[in-house]
């Protein structure tokens, strides 16, 4: 099993199971133990298998790990085949407008984060600040108050957990304090667990479209109007000024909910690209794009195969999954939703030469995306006819077919997964191809992205292929290092150098095959304007994305990663 160095320091510090803080796994144990926990659930649904028939079932789970084709979101890693068990990364709870409601949500938040898995709350339910409460006599502090608590739980756990928390907080646009919730985080020390989204309706839009003035309502209560586009320009500063808040379209969301009758989907999980019911949680899984290349073209072969088997470790792991809240299981066990995406998809580019921001691009995106839709629905229907449908197809829109998985495709982040697999993360163009890591003893190291590193060292001599990577990781663009030949300066293109537009169109082209969301960052040079962002978010939803997240390089005091180095 080849890791990288990072991949090994990731491994060691959150993964590998520690015992006194040290750790007592190796990372090939530590694939082992998670491809054994999930060979197991074979053994639940057919007990006559023999031993030598689950050891082969291990096998091709270890190997679809370590081959990097394939890999769970992270609580998998972390937790399959050991005690606490708790395997999926997204949740949705309800916050209904009681107090006993609004802390047992806490609470429950807080069971969950503990375990690895990240927490998305609507506050829509929530009555507008200055409201009375009749038991009290007193007035209702409102949503965003109430989300500092969350906030401020998230924090206290924050050490003891196996991961930092995450929490989505999401207001619909007509709920009465819906300014306050736009400008809850324009301080950056606010509310930092939480990431925050606006719920869009459709009547907004056409209200925007129209120039019109909307209804703000709670509970069949008219509380006044705002113009739409005085709304629409305030998110626009905002996600201008910090990235936050980001849009989600509600409409869109229920459109593809597959499950109508057991409830409306309200909100979506840290990162947005999951939007489930109240109770419901999802287990993630990506496909490593960069690895099912070959011949200079996509290998649809593998990609199929590797699509069956992803699929079937997906509904395995809802079989041996450990859930925090019986109430959890009994919707998760009912709609068997699974999140199959990709990650590497900008080192796929690289390697099949297709400059990220081309027409070519968007359409071996769209084409990519609609073959693994595809491919994991048969799997789901393969799935079906040996273990039986989803529970609740009969309230769901595939009432009368055979469908294991009530949803089968997300594309997450894979903020950890990629470096584990050594490839890009998501659909995300890279970053940088070099950047300067710092490490403990004061030295540091470059880490150049592995495709790009392929091609300079197989045409480059060693001394001039470490003066480029250092020339680059200093912050050079690859554009003006004149050696490399134009068209491939131009395939080895980042997200900085990408217009907005391509990123809207690249996220568009995969939502078009996906059940559920796509997580994407529309990166902005810190010189775009307000009105770039403006026109990104209309684009988005023209396009038919489910929501937006954006942000300017520079807005934010601590970015997570600056181009040309990282700490
Ligand atoms: O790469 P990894 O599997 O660790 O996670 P990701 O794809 O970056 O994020 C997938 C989901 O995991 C997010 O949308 C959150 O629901 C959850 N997550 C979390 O709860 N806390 C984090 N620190 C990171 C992710």
């Amino acid at each position: 099993m080849e890791l990288t160095n990072n991949a090994r320091i990731i491994l060691e510090k959150r993964y590998l199971k520690k015992e006194n803080g040290v750790p007592v796994e190796t990372p090939e144990e530590m694939f082992m133990r998670v491809a054994r926990a999930v060979a197991g659930a074979e053994k639940i649904f057919n007990p006559s298998l023999t031993d030598v028939e689950i050891e082969e079932y291990t096998r091709r789970f270890y190997n679809l790990m370590t081959g990097w084709d394939f890999l769970p979101n992270s609580p998998t890693l972390m937790n399959a085949g050991r005690e606490l068990g708790q395997l999926s990364a997204c949740f949705v709870l309800p916050v209904e407008d009681s107090m006993e409601a609004i802390f047992t949500a806490v609470k429950d938040a807080a069971l969950i984060h503990k375990s690895g898995g990240g927490t998305g709350f609507s506050f829509s339910r929530l009555r507008p600040k200055n409201s009375p409460v009749r038991s009290t006599g007193g007035i209702a502090s409102g949503p965003v108050s109430f989300m500092k608590v969350f906030n401020a739980a998230t924090e206290a756990i924050k050490q003891g957990g196996t991961r930092r928390g995450a929490n989505m907080g999401i207001l619909r646009v007509d709920h009465p304090d819906i300014l306050e919730f736009i400008r809850c985080k324009e301080n950056n020390n606010e509310l930092t667990n939480f990431n925050i989204s606006v719920g869009l309706t459709k009547e907004f839009m056409e209200a925007v479209a129209r120039d019109e003035e909307y209804e703000l309502k709670f509970a069949g209560k008219v509380y006044g109007k705002l113009k739409a586009r005085q709304v629409f320009e305030e998110i626009v500063d905002h996600a201008w000024a910090n990235g936050e808040p980001g849009i989600i379209f509600l409409d869109r969301l229920n459109e593809g909910n597959p499950t109508p009758e057991l409830g409306e989907i309200e909100a979506t999980n840290p990162c947005g690209e999951q939007p489930l019911l109240p109770y419901e949680a999802c287990n993630l899984g990506s496909v490593n794009l960069a690895n099912m290349v070959s011949g200079g073209g996509v290998d649809w072969d593998k990609l199929a195969e590797t699509v069956y088997w992803s699929v079937r470790f997906l509904d395995n792991v809802i079989e041996i999954n450990e859930f925090p809240l019986e109430k959890i299981k009994t919707m998760v066990m009912g709609n068997r939703k699974i999140g199959l995406g990709v990650m590497g998809w900008a080192d796929m580019l690289f390697r099949l030469r297709i400059p990220y921001d081309t027409e070519e691009a968007v359409e071996l995106g769209r084409r990519v995306m609609a073959f693994i839709q595809k491919e994991a629905r048969q799997a789901s229907r393969k799935l079906a006819a040996e273990r039986g449908s989803f529970p609740n197809i009969d309230k769901s829109i595939y009432r009368g077919q055979k469908l294991r998985n009530a949803t089968c495709t997300t594309i997450a982040p894979t903020g950890t997964i990629s470096m584990i697999a050594g490839t890009s993360s998501g659909i995300e163009p890279v970053f940088a191809l070099a950047y300067t890591k710092n490490v403990l003893d004061g030295e540091s190291l470059i880490e150049v992205d592995p495709v790009f590193r392929a091609y300079i060292e197989e045409n480059f001599a060693p001394e001039k292929a470490n003066l480029i990577f250092q020339q680059i990781a200093a912050g050079k663009s690859v554009r003006e290092i004149e050696e490399i030949p134009p068209d491939i300066r131009r395939v080895f293109t980042t997200a900085l150098e990408i217009a907005p537009e391509w990123h809207i169109r690249m996220q568009a082209a995969f939502q078009e095959g996906t059940d559920n969301a796509v997580s994407k960052t529309v990166n902005f040079p810190s010189s775009a304007t307000k009105e770039d962002v403006r026109r990104v978010y209309e684009l988005a939803y023209k396009l038919g994305c489910k929501g937006v997240t954006v942000y300017r390089s520079g807005s934010r005091e601590q970015e997570v990663l600056i181009s040309g180095t990282q700490n």
